[in-house]
């Protein structure tokens, strides 16, 4: 019986390796330009971790287990809490602020879906320490700078930037408590991913009284952020959380993304932790599931056990982006194809010159060169389809001319064919 691999996860052959080695290579490249260093954490941590403060959608999703001295663990279904944990435990010594990004394995116990799997590679940048809207900028920049490097444009592509702050104040004008905020936080996010029915149903048991929802609605309607300035008043909450939202737009318009960026009053975030502006990246027809999000998230340290300190970062799953790039076309032309700098070819003249490959080959490896051979005592034609398939620019043949000391190089993309001296062959390659 053949076992299939597990629900959700997935296997990478060698040609689905070079798309995550792009997808990640890529993450890694843009965030070290935009001056964040690595990190990593352990694949499994406390339960409780998750449970301070990630919220029930996660916690419902956790892949747990007790080891045998009787902890109860979960494998990660994020980073962000093991970053918080890190940050916690070195706090006094480590300079700010922390720049800082991790490209985890997570493991979500989730329904799979298009964009959605149990197992994927999330990329986390965080900035750790700044509590102004610039850093909020910054993370929303390097995510764009991103994007823009794969090809993506805004008309493929748009950030939609809000603010819980924002959206906190505004509620509270409107009567709701404030231990009623998260539970309509968790409904408010699924506006765009439910039927409008089922949304409104939902809301209704969350706001029974009629004018309060039919506020909240037509808040919810606003997409522009003139007419939001228009709504605010002089000296209130709202007010201040505007400001913040008009200083990250106006912050990335300096910065060139502009057009990548609107306000949408629809993005809450699933996770409990936010608390200032959050954003999503999300395609231009909206038709796939996120593409990333994140925000602020002020307390989470605190929570954690550690001092007040500011955060805001974002996570970005391989899976979507992966569906759109290939959708726009740009992925296959990207991904770097098998190569090879040099295939050695014996056509077997002799034992000598058979054996002559394993010399070349080993010579040329220990200088830093790749090269490969076949394994298989083929014609040159075999062994050149070989070579080609493995998209290798030299091909060094061993043949009857190397009774005379000598070597065929064929350049694989022009089909010119050279005779070198054998010696002359090695020593240039000791000088190159
Ligand atoms: P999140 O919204 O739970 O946020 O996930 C962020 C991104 O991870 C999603 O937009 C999606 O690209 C990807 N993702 C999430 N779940 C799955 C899944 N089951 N399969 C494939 N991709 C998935 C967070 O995780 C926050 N910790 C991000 C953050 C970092 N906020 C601040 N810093």
């Amino acid at each position: 019986m053949k076992i299939p691999p597990v629900k959700g996860t997935r296997d990478f052959y060698p040609p689905d390796m070079a798309v995550r080695n792009f997808i990640v290579d890529g993450w890694k490249k843009v965030s070290l330009r935009n001056g964040f260093e690595e990190y990593d954490g352990p694949i499994f941590e406390y339960l409780k971790m998750y449970q301070i403060k990630s919220g029930d959608e996660i916690v419902e999703q956790l892949f747990s287990l007790t080891d045998r001295g009787g902890r109860e663990l979960a494998l990660r279904p994020e980073i962000t809490p093991t970053l918080a944990r890190m940050v916690n435990q070195q706090i006094n010594s480590l300079p700010k602020p922390i720049k800082w990004f991790s490209v985890p394995r997570l493991l979500r116990a989730e329904r799979p879906q298009k964009g959605r799997l149990r197992e994927f590679f999330q990329w986390n940048i965080d900035i750790i320490g700044i509590d102004q809207p610039l850093a909020d900028a910054e993370i929303i920049f390097t995510t764009i700078d991103y994007l823009r490097d794969l090809g993506l444009t805004p008309q493929d592509v748009k950030a939609k930037i809000s603010s819980r702050k924002l959206l906190a104040a505004v509620l509270k004008s409107y009567g709701i408590s404030y231990e009623k905020l998260e539970s309509l936080y968790v409904v408010l996010d699924k506006k765009t991913k439910l039927p409008a029915e089922t949304f409104e149903q939902m809301l209704a048991e969350q706001v029974p009284n009629k004018d309060t929802l039919a506020k909240i609605s037509s808040f919810m309607q606003i997409n522009s952020i003139h007419e939001l300035k228009g709504l605010m008043k002089d000296g209130s909450e709202e007010l201040a959380a505007y400001k913040e939202i008009a200083k990250v737009l106006y912050t990335l318009k300096i910065m060139g993304v502009g057009d990548f960026c609107v306000y949408d009053p629809s993005i809450v975030r699933g996770l409990a932790y936010y608390t200032g502006i959050v954003f999503e990246v999300h395609d231009a027809s909206s038709d796939l599931r996120a593409i990333c999000g994140g925000g602020r998230y002020d307390n989470l340290l605190r929570d954690f056990g550690g001092p007040v300190i500011s955060a805001t970062g974002m996570g970005m799953g391989d899976c979507v982006l992966e569906i759109l790039i290939k959708e726009k076309g740009l992925l296959d032309k990207q991904v770097p194809k098998r190569h090879i700098e040099y295939f050695v070819i014996s056509l077997g003249i002799d034992e000598q010159a058979d054996e002559e490959v394993y010399r070349i080959i080993a010579r040329l490896r220990s200088m830093g060169h790749s090269a490969n051979f076949s394994y298989k005592t083929a014609g040159l034609s075999k062994q050149l389809k070989e070579a080609s398939a493995q998209n290798a620019k030299e091909c060094i043949i061993i043949g009857d001319e190397f009774k005379d000391n000598k070597l065929v190089i064929k350049n694989m993309a022009t089909g010119e064919q050279k005779l070198v001296n054998y010696d002359e062959f090695l020593s240039g390659l000791e000088s190159g």
